[in-house]
């Protein structure tokens, strides 16, 4: 079977020779959850729309399902549901209404969008607002009903442009439960995320961008173990001394210590997790009483932001 999507030298130039994709090369296997990040500017929106056929390709090819994008639109996406820019609802529809208007223009059978339209009702968990008007729907229960509408036709390519953006901290959660759900069922999932938390809890692997150009692509327990140096921060019941901090700085591994407050610090380390739980033997030879011990920042975070350094 042909991989659901595959990227093959994919060029956008706006004008002025300005490529916000440029000879982009990525391919993503059946049932994958990936994470498209990038800095804003990236080209990971132009991506998206040049995949879904919102915008034209300047040079290259874009793949889904193996059906060029660019030359058979219609059934390229015939499998993929997508939600590029918030769609806009008609507010005086309730959701049961607004599928059946969306399945009728894509051709499905009222039973058919009954049917489907209650189970990704459920899946989005949505349920009891089915036959209230969406006027009336939060941002997130907005978003909830994108994704439910994207399912509708029961494609098994899910292609999203920063699902969770502008929602507030329990919109987000309520997303990205969908999103887990999505992950338990059989779908290929791409989708740009500027919340490393959130990629590094629902994705498999991780393609980074920046200047449209591929930095990395890998499984996310690949790249985190890339990670060879890691902020720890380690608060004191004591304060802490001068004395200790200089025994610390010059332990093996570690990089740079900062005092943080009367009774805590923070170092980069860098070793694995046998070196850093020697490493905390170490701190508590030192006669340091220590109330807390931990990584601070994501695994994901620290590799995003070398790699983007050095991109720029
Ligand atoms: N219609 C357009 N005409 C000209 N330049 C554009 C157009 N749309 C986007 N760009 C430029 O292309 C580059 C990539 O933009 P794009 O929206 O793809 O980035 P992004 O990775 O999605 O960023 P963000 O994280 O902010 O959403 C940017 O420099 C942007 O200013
Ligand atoms: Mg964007």
């Amino acid at each position: 079977m042909q991989d659901p999507i595959v990227l093959e030298n994919l060029t956008k130039d706006y004008g002025n020779n300005f490529k916000a994709v440029d000879v982009l090369n990525l391919k993503v296997k059946r049932n994958s959850f990936v994470g498209f990040l990038g800095p804003n500017g990236a080209g990971k929106t132009t991506t998206i729309k040049m995949l879904t056929n919102l915008l034209t390709v300047t040079s290259g090819n874009a793949y889904l399902n193996g059906v060029d994008v660019s030359s058979d639109p219609k059934n390229a996406l015939a499998d993929v549901g997508a939600v590029v820019e918030t769609p806009e609802f008609y507010p005086f529809l309730t959701p049961v209404e607004t599928f059946e208007y969306l399945g009728s223009l894509r051709g499905m059978s009222e039973e058919e969008v009954r049917k489907r339209g209650k189970e990704v009702l459920e899946l989005v968990k949505m349920t009891e607002w089915s036959t209230t008007r969406i006027g009336k729907f939060s941002k997130g229960m907005k978003q909830r009903i994108a994704l439910a509408q994207a399912l509708i036709h029961e494609p098994s390519i899910i292609i999203l442009d920063e699902p969770t953006s502008g929602l507030d901290p329990r919109g987000m959660v309520e997303v990205r439960e969908v999103l887990q759900e999505l992950k338990k069922l059989d779908y290929t999932v791409f989708m740009s995320s500027h919340q490393l938390n959130e990629v590094q809890e629902v994705c498999d692997e991780v393609a980074m961008i920046d200047h449209g150009r591929l930095l990395a692509f890998d499984s996310v327990s690949a790249l985190v173990s890339k990670i060879e140096s890691k902020r720890l921060e380690v608060r004191l019941a004591n304060q802490v001394s001068g004395e200790a901090m200089d025994k610390v700085r010059g332990y093996a591994g570690v990089e740079l210590l900062n005092v943080l407050t009367p009774n805590s610090f923070q170092v980069d380390f860098k070793g694995g997790d046998e070196e850093q739980a020697r490493l905390l033997v170490f701190l508590q030879s030192l006669d340091l009483r220590i109330v807390s011990y931990k990584e601070s920042g994501l695994a994901l975070e620290n590799l995003y932001m070398s790699l983007i350094k050095s991109s720029r």
